[in-house]
């Protein structure tokens, strides 16, 4: 089976060891990820369940821990020096994340809980005033879970149609066809930049181009591009993009939706509290200009200031760095997989980020993820909250190796390995 990977993006050519493309040195990254250190079952960590969630480097726990030793305050609301202190920082870390995806305003920024959170505000403040019967919504065959509900539930309130793009057997979305759906009755195009289980990264600037052209606003989830590529939202030309920051080498319960300006000004707010008010009577209620109408409440101060530690830590070595290493890491493991007898790999679009989902001859993926963990390496098996796309594969459930920046080739030889193990235990 040949698979060819980074197909849009530069190629770095193979090298032996573990310090490899993109200039990246990995020996010396992995050394600032303490959790990379530790054993699993008495075997050394092989972590290969980044799509899930990435492991956390020393900066981003150690920016947490000084936040509650030195600054922690509640924000925008005290006169007093640590609020200040924590305000600045907040706002600072807003400022970052809006220079590391190219927003022209940090105020088009807001920090919310994640992709998932972000999804459904953009569900309800933008389309819900806008949607009736009639109106369409057009989602894909790959979507999360997190970009299907959310939509289902607004079409079931509202009246209008969800359409679905559909995917070939690469795993690419069919254009054509998504040309084809498009119409003036479309409200919104949610679509993920890359595939939580397909790696598959979708042509978002052509996907807005022609959504535009009939009026729609396109949502990107980000949940699975940003931790792989250089994300600038500019010349990716969509209207809304989401990503969570413990996808993002951040903590959890913090994430970030970007909307350009005048879509964000224009919505109603999400959920109501304090903070994201202008005047509150016991009549009624006006509200605050963005971001902070949509941040009721107090937020997740530290997974702020959390996710700028990962966002700088990011910009030591640069997303082309990172995603050029991650691509020849990913056509590595492509390679050594296809001839590992019985596998099935799934998803196999050119460009493809640095996700392997697989399925193994008759072997359950529990069984292929309980006898790894025994090997000390961690994947994800299940439906990976995307069911629709296991029923497309005619699967119910997959395995799937899913691979970050800190990864290295000695690890894909692991996995290997380890899968040739199960063989010998299921006697397959
Ligand atoms: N969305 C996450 C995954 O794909 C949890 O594993």
């Amino acid at each position: 089976m040949t698979v060819t990977v980074a197909q849009q993006r530069p190629m770095i050519s193979p090298q032996v060891g573990q310090t490899t493309g993109g200039g990246l040195d990995v020996e010396s990254i992995r050394r600032d990820f303490p959790i990379l250190g530790r054993a699993v079952r008495d075997r050394r960590l092989i972590y290969l369940d980044n799509a899930a969630t990435t492991q956390k480097p020393r900066s981003v726990i150690e920016a947490i821990e000084r936040f509650y030793e030195e600054d922690n305050a509640n924000i925008h609301r005290g006169v007093h020096l640590l609020s200040q202190q924590a305000t600045f920082a907040y706002e600072r870390a807003r400022g970052r994340i809006a220079t590391f995806i190219n927003a022209p305003e940090s105020s088009e920024c807001i920090f919310l809980r994640g992709t998932t959170e972000a999804t459904n505000l953009v569900a309800h403040g933008y389309c819900r005033p806008r949607c009736g019967p009639g109106d369409e919504i057009i989602i894909t065959h790959m979507e999360h879970h997190s970009n299907i509900v959310p939509w289902q539930l607004l079409c079931e309130a509202t009246g209008a149609t969800l359409r679905v793009v559909p995917i070939d057997d690469e795993g690419v979305l069919d254009l054509k066809e998504y040309e084809s759906l498009l119409n003036d009755k479309t409200c919104l195009v949610a679509v993920a930049h890359a595939s939580n289980v397909l790696g598959t990264v979708n042509p978002i600037r052509q996907m807005s181009e022609f959504a535009h052209r009939h009026g729609a606003v396109v949502f990107v989830d980000g949940a699975q591009g940003a931790p792989h590529l250089p994300v600038d939202v500019q010349e990716l030309g969509c209207d809304f993009y989401a990503f969570s920051g413990h996808k993002l080498f951040g903590p959890t319960g913090i994430g970030v939706l970007w909307g350009q300006h005048a879509l964000l000004d224009d919505m109603s707010p999400y959920e109501g509290g304090g903070s994201m008010i202008q005047s509150v009577t016991l009549e009624s209620s006006t509200y605050a200009d963005v971001p902070t109408r949509f941040e009721a409440g107090t937020p997740d101060i530290s997974g702020a200031i959390g996710l700028s530690a990962a966002v700088d830590y990011l910009n030591r070595f640069g997303m082309e760095a990172i995603a050029a290493y991650e691509d020849e890491l990913l056509e590595y493991a492509h390679q050594r997989l296809a001839d590992v007898d019985g596998i099935r790999l799934i998803g196999t679009a050119p460009g493809k980020v640095s996700v392997v989902a697989f399925a193994l001859a008759d072997a359950h993926p529990h069984d292929i993820g309980t006898i790894l963990d025994m090997e000390g390496i961690a994947v994800r098996t299940g439906h990976h909250c995307a069911q629709p796309l296991m029923s497309r594969f005619g699967v119910p459930a997959m395995a799937r190796a899913s691979f970050a920046f800190y990864n290295t080739r000695d690890e894909v030889d692991a996995l290997v390995t380890g899968i040739g193990k199960i063989r010998e235990v299921l006697g397959g």
